[in-house]
């Protein structure tokens, strides 16, 4: 091979070695982890997690089941994840409890959340019921 057609061999082999170096690694990037493993990322949470955990983790437990002690409680406390109890209810019903609130326990949330913030929380409060 004459050497002055070396260099454009070389251009030839080093675009498609490039090309494939290149997406290699952006794989690997879509591959990785989000966050570190065990640390959960609270950017990725669904909306209304965040309301949730910080307004009704404590009567409510922290996947809508509630505890014992909050049983104990609150003798009325409903269980989120329970099917039979979405029969009736949807997101909108939640909002307008949060709205007025219910009983002696459940307390309306109208001074401490928007409507968004509302729609927010009761759309996760219905993402927690139990799938087969
Ligand atoms: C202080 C404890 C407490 C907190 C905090 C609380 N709840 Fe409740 N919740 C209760 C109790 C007790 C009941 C049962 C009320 C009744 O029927 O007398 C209830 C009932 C409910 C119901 C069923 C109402 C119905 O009959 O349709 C929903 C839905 C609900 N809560 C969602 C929420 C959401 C969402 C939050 C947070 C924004 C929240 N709760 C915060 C105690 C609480």
């Amino acid at each position: 091979m004459p050497v002055r057609r070396l260099p454009l061999v070389v251009l030839l082999l080093a675009v498609p070695i490039a090309s494939l170096l290149t997406a290699r690694a952006s794989r690997a990037a879509d591959a990785a982890p989000r966050s570190p493993v065990g640390i959960r990322d609270p950017a990725q949470d669904p909306p209304g997690r965040a309301l949730y955990l910080t307004n009704c983790k404590a009567c409510h437990g922290v996947l809508g089941a509630p505890t014992k002690l909050s049983v104990k409680k609150y003798e009325k406390i409903p269980d989120l994840t329970a099917p039979l109890f979405w029969a009736g209810r949807s997101a909108d019903s939640v909002v307008a409890v949060l709205r007025k609130g219910v009983g002696r326990d459940m307390k309306s949330f109208a001074d401490k959340l928007s409507a968004d913030e509302m729609r927010a929380v009761a759309q996760y409060a219905r993402s927690l019921v139990r799938t087969p």
